[in-house]
């Protein structure tokens, strides 16, 4: 297997950490924390090791210009901006809607982290799509070398970094004296999951990988991962995957929209371990959780910490606006 050129953006492995005093108010008997919270780019979460990956490429293609899409509070967006700016990159943002009269800080962050935001006037999430594309063509045209990171990173080149953390979580499991668990993830686009899925499959681990789907159907949230594992594993010349991924709806009353038990979950964990979640994907994964201990599940389950601790603050500081 071969991989592709890694830019590296943070210090990993993350932390896997057991979680004892959450796992006993929900019931379980063993829960481990993933710390991709703590992936030490920018509070990027999961989009460090997928941009460690996309920066490379865009390098190794000579582009001198990012262009990635999402919307106004998007973690991949801003996470890009700075990463973007490390690599010595420009970087434009296309975002559906507007610019928000009380910008979130993730806007905030990527507008001073010098990156151009262009905003589609449409609340459609796809009107993304076809702006970037137009945008991608004027910049060729002005001699500018586009590298365009699609909605959520979520691209067979993004999720080479979760194969590997694939096998960082078998190692550190391994260490903690467990060889089978079932491993919990936020599923927006996809790539995270993914990526996971298809290093699972090439290790052969005892692996129950479980996502909590935030903002898609369940099933078009399942048939996403496994296309992505798919093109991961070819990328890396590994065998086809064999993905089996049980995907659960965590939409709670749409994407982004508060959701009482979201927020139940997210107090449960901050009260016990001081863990602190977003109310956009984490808390929502969590939320499921809780549900999966409630009908029996014991453990050991790894909950993969995914970040969003910008939206987090931005959460608490802005009550009702999050
Ligand atoms: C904090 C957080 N968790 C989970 C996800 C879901 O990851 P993915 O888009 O790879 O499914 C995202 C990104 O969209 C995110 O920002």
């Amino acid at each position: 297997m071969s991989l592709p050129d890694r830019f590296v953006l943070g210090p990993l492995p993350t932390p896997l950490v057991p979680a004892p005093r959450l796992a006993s108010v929900l019931g379980l008997d063993e829960l481990l924390i993933k710390r991709d919270d703590l992936t030490g780019f920018s509070f990027g979460g999961n989009k460090v090791r997928k941009l460690e990956f996309l920066i490379a490429d865009a390098r190794a293609r000579d582009a001198d210009t990012i262009l990635v899409m999402g919307g106004p509070k998007s973690n991949l967006c801003r996470t890009t901006a700075e990463a973007a700016r490390v690599a010595g990159l420009a970087c434009e943002l296309i975002l559906y809607g507007d610019r928000p009269s009380v910008p979130p800080f993730n806007l905030l962050l990527a507008e001073t982290a010098n990156a151009t935001c262009r905003f589609t006037g449409s609340d459609d999430r796809g009107s993304v799509d076809g702006f970037a594309e137009r945008r991608a063509g004027e910049l060729t045209e002005a001699g500018r070398k586009v590298y365009l990171i699609p909605r959520g990173g979520a691209t067979a080149v993004g999720a080479v970094g979760y194969h590997l953390a694939a096998r960082e979580v078998v190692g550190q499991l391994g260490a903690l004296g467990f060889d089978s668990a079932t491993v919990l993830v936020g599923v927006g686009s996809g790539g995270t999951l993914g990526g996971l899925a298809s290093g699972v499959s090439e290790l052969d681990a005892p692996l129950e990988l479980v996502g909590a789907s935030v903002s898609r159907d369940p099933d078009a949230a399942a048939a996403q991962v496994v296309s992505i594992a798919e093109q991961c594993s070819e990328l890396l010349g590994a065998s086809r995957p064999a993905v089996d991924v049980k995907m659960i709806d965590a939409r709670g009353p749409g994407y982004g929209k508060p959701w009482d038990k979201a927020q139940a979950a997210l107090e449960s964990a901050r009260t016990t371990e001081g863990l602190v979640l977003d109310p956009i994907y984490t808390a929502k994964t969590a939320a499921v959780l809780v549900e999966l201990a409630a009908a029996g599940l014991r453990g050991p389950v790894v909950f993969w910490h995914t970040g969003g601790m910008v939206t987090a603050i931005d959460a608490i500081g802005r009550e009702g606006d999050a």
